[in-house]
């Protein structure tokens, strides 16, 4: 027997709508369902005009993430079943410009990544390798000042080293953290844990090659020392990333280049 859910959704159309509010729609799950397909159902089948996003459908891309029932959620692969409820409201995430219904303005989130620099600056020659010849890649000379050319053996990075970063590997870069954290909330200056958390994975990183004076100018009320360290981010992450944890490890790691350079000069 199908189970009936009555699911709650924010609708908002900031062209068209004075205020949001919020429309109900009764919903039968046939067979056991994720949300992200009860939405495409109802979108389907009763209003073609519900806005939200998707891409990858397997816990992936993050693009589905929402607030369901109060929890931060990815859609594509939350159960209506695991919610326990007959009642699901569906909201989109919070310190986002809303475009359309579920569907919220990343820019924020992407312009506090790009603050970072979010890609592994690597050594021109990595141990072992052969450098390529530039002439064997036929670029423009432009392109060339600009490249940085990889070994025929690639980067080599050690296992230990590895699994000190690796939890920061696996965000997919749902946005849940930024749209959680309190700081955002009350100061949109504020860079965000997620990309304070790469920056750590970078700054960690062997391979990268970018140094202290790089990445010092994060050391401020916005950056690095905008955390409240209320560990929010760490609650609401859908791959158990843990970004409060590399910003805790950026502070200190911070603070050890800090002494550092103290006794540079001193000697
Ligand atoms: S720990 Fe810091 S970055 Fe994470 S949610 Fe709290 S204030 Fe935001
Ligand atoms: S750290 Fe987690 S919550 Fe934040 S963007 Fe990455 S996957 Fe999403
Ligand atoms: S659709 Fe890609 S993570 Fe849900």
């Amino acid at each position: 027997m199908a189970k009936r859910y009555l699911f709650r959704i924010f609708r908002f159309d900031p062209e068209t709508d004075e205020a949001p509010c919020f429309r109900d729609y009764i919903y039968e799950e046939e067979k056991p369902k994720v949300v992200l397909e009860a939405l495409m159902d109802i979108r389907n089948e009763q209003d073609a005009t519900l806005a939200f996003r998707y891409s990858c459908r397997e816990a992936v891309c993050g693009s589905c993430s929402l607030v369901i029932n109060g929890e931060f959620e990815l859609a594509c692969r939350t159960r209506l079943a695991s919610l326990g409820s007959d009642i699901i409201v569906i909201e989109p995430l919070p310190n986002l410009p809303i475009q359309k219904d579920l569907v919220v303005d990343m820019e924020p989130f992407w312009q506090a990544l790009e603050r970072i620099k979010p890609y592994v600056m690597a050594e021109e020659e990595g141990k072992g390798g052969e450098r390529r010849e530039k002439e064997e890649l036929s670029l423009t000379p432009e392109a060339e000042e600009k490249t940085i050319i990889p070994t025929l053996s690639g980067y080599r990075i050690e296992e230990k080293e590895m699994e000190a970063i690796e939890a920061f590997t696996n965000c997919i870069l749902c946005g849940c953290c930024y749209s959680a954290c309190p700081v955002v909330s009350r100061d949109e200056s504020y860079i965000g844990p997620i990309a304070l958390a790469k920056l750590y994975r970078y700054v960690r990183d062997p391979r990268d090659r970018r140094s202290f004076q790089d990445w010092a100018n994060i050391g401020t009320s916005s950056g690095l020392w905008g955390c409240d360290t209320v560990f929010r981010c760490n609650e609401v992450c859908p791959r158990e990333v843990r970004p409060a944890d590399g910003i805790l490890a950026l502070r200190r790691r911070y603070v050890w280049e800090k002494i550092k350079q103290i006794f540079k000069k001193e000697k």
